[in-house]
C-alpha cells in the first residue's frame, strides 16, 4: 500500500476546475515530464531569495552567502551520486544541456542505443549530419575524434542488447557509450554496472542519462563504474532551472569551453583568452544559484529516504497501475524488453481505437488528471514500439499515492463504459473541449490551446 505520500510536495492539495463545473483534487501523474517541488525545496528557495546576490562576483555579505550556497550545492550533488575525488560537478540548465556539453567535448565516437529520448540521441547523431556517417558504422568513418555517433538497434531482451553493444565495441571501439538509466517511455531500467564493465573492457567510457533514473533510484558513479551522469532538477523535485553533469575531469578540462563569457576565463586580451579548468570552464555567465540551491535541497531530502521505502512506495504504485490497466479491455502497456526486471514509476500505454490526445484531454477536463500524451520526445522509440499515433504516459514519485492511481483507472473505465460527458474537437493538431468554461489565471493565458507542441508530433 502507498496510501500516503512519501514526502510532501507543493501542489499536493491543488484543486482544478472541471469542465462540467465544480473542481477536483489535481491528480498529478506527470512526474516524468516535470515533478512538483518538494515542500522543503520551496522553503529553502524562499530563504535563499532573501539572501540572493551575485555569485563569484561580489564581496557583499549576500554575495558571500550566495557563492557559498552555490559551491556547497556542488558538494551535495557530488556526494549524492558517489562522485570520485577528481570528478567535476558542472551545473547546467537540464539534462539536455548537460548531454550537449558532454557531446561537445568527447574526444572520439559515441555509441548510443535506438531507445533513447531526444536529449540522449540528438546531441550525438546530429553530429553525423554532413559527416558521411549515417550511424551504421558501415561508411568506413574511422574513430578519428570527429565526434560522430553509431546507433545500436536494441534487441528484444536486455541480455541480447548487451551482446550487441559488446559486438559493436569489438568491431570498433568508441570513446563513449551513452545510455539512458531508465526509459522515459516505459520506465525500464538498464543494467548500468554491466554496461560499464563492457564499455571499460574496450577503453570506452560510460555516460548515463539519469533524467528518469536519479529521481527514483540511488545512482552511484563509483560503485557502478559510471564515468558521466546527467540529470535535471525539474524532474527531481527542484523545478528552478538547474541541471547537472558529473564526471571525469580530464575530457572536461581539455575540451573547448561550452559557453564563452565571463567567469570561464583567467585572463583576456582582445588577441588571446586563457580559459579556466574545472567547472567554471563550462559555466560562463551569472549562474542559476537559486536553481542549484533548490537542487541540492531536494537531494538532501531524498537522501533521508531508505532505498527500501523509496522503491516499495513507487513499486507499489507501479504494480497497482499495471494490474488495473491490464484489467481494462483494449489497453496495451508498452515495454521495450521481454526480460526487464526493474522499472521506475513511468508507464506508457495506448487504448485501442482511442486517440491518446483525446483521452488526455478528457482526463484533465472531466477528472482533473494530468498525464502526458504524445511521443515523449522519443520518436524512434515510439516507432520501434509500433505506436503510430500518440501514446499516454502516467508517471509518479514520492508525492504520489494509491488514490492517484485509482482515480486514473476509474476515469479510463468510465471512458470505455460510458464515454465522455463533454464534447471534444480536434483543432490545429490538438484536442480541445468545445466551449471550455475553465479559466486559467490571467497571467497564464498565452499558451492556451498550444497543447504539448514540442515533443508530441
Ligand atoms: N524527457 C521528457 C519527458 O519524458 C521530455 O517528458
Amino acid at each position: 500500500m502507498s496510501d500516503c505520500a512519501l514526502l510532501p510536495v507543493i501542489g499536493g492539495d491543488l484543486r482544478v476546475p472541471l469542465v462540467m463545473g465544480g473542481d477536483a483534487r489535481y491528480t498529478n501523474l506527470d512526474y516524468a515530464a516535470s515533478a512538483p517541488s518538494l515542500e522543503v525545496v520551496a522553503a529553502r528557495v524562499t530563504e535563499a531569495l532573501s539572501l540572493y546576490a551575485s555569485v563569484h562576483r561580489g564581496a557583499g555579505y549576500a554575495s558571500r552567502v550566495s557563492t557559498g550556497a552555490y559551491e556547497s550545492a556542488r558538494v551535495v550533488v557530488g556526494d549524492f551520486v558517489g562522485a570520485r575525488p577528481n570528478d567535476e560537478v558542472i551545473f547546467t540548465r537540464n539534462t539536455t544541456d548537460a548531454l550537449n556539453l558532454l557531446a561537445s567535448i568527447v574526444p572520439g565516437e559515441t555509441v548510443v542505443l535506438d531507445i533513447e529520448h531526444h536529449a540522449n540521441l540528438l546531441p550525438w547523431v546530429s553530429r553525423n549530419e554532413g559527416s558521411g556517417n549515417d550511424g551504421s558504422g558501415n561508411d568506413g568513418s574511422a574513430n578519428d575524434g570527429s565526434g560522430n555517433a553509431r546507433v545500436v538497434t536494441a534487441a528484444d531482451t536486455i541480455a541480447e542488447t548487451l551482446e550487441l553493444v559488446r559486438a559493436e565495441l569489438t568491431r570498433r571501439p568508441a570513446a563513449l557509450l551513452s545510455v539512458t538509466g531508465a526509459s522515459n517511455v516505459t520506465g525500464e531500467i538498464l543494467p548500468l554496472r554491466e554496461l560499464a564493465t563492457i564499455a571499460h573492457r574496450f577503453g570506452t567510457r560510460l555516460a548515463v542519462d539519469g533524467a528518469q533514473l536519479v529521481p527514483h533510484r540511488r545512482v552511484n558513479l563509483l560503485l557502478e563504474g559510471i564515468d558521466y551522469l546527467a540529470f535535471s532538477g525539474h524532474k527531481i523535485y527542484a523545478p528552478f532551472g538547474a541541471g547537472v553533469l558529473v564526471g571525469r575531469s580530464d575530457w572536461l578540462d581539455a575540451g573547448a569551453p561550452y559557453l564563452l563569457g565571463g567567469g570561464a576565463v583567467t585572463t583576456v586580451t582582445v588577441e588571446k583568452t586563457e580559459w579556466r579548468t574545472g567547472p567554471a570552464r563550462h559555466e560562463a555567465g551569472s549562474p542559476n544559484v537559486i536553481g542549484v540551491v533548490a537542487l541540492a535541497r531536494a537531494l538532501e531530502e531524498l537522501s533521508t529516504l531508505s532505498e527500501t521505502e523509496w522503491t516499495t512506495h513507487e513499486g507499489g504504485l507501479r504494480s497497482r497501475l499495471l494490474d488495473g490497466l491490464q484489467s481494462i479491455p483494449g489497453v496495451l502497456v508498452h515495454r521495450i524488453f521481454d526480460d526487464s526486471a526493474d522499472s521506475v514509476g513511468v508507464v506508457s500505454f495506448s487504448v485501442e481505437g482511442v486517440d491518446s490526445g483525446l483521452l488526455a484531454t478528457y482526463l484533465s477536463a472531466e477528472w482533473g488528471i494530468g498525464v502526458r500524451h504524445g511521443k515523449f520526445c522519443a520518436h524512434p522509440l515510439l516507432a520501434r514500439l509500433g505506436v503510430t499515433g500518440p501514446a499516454l504516459r502516467a508517471s509518479f514519485g514520492v508525492g504520489s499515492t494509491d488514490a492517484d492511481v485509482d482515480v486514473l483507472l476509474r476515469a479510463l473505465v468510465a471512458f470505455r463504459e460510458v464515454g465522455p460527458v463533454a464534447s471534444y474537437e480536434f483543432v490545429d493538431a490538438n484536442w480541445t473541449v468545445v466551449d471550455d468554461p475553465r479559466e486559467v489565471p490571467a497571467w497564464a493565458t498565452a499558451g492556451e490551446g498550444a497543447g504539448s507542441y514540442g515533443c508530441a508530433a
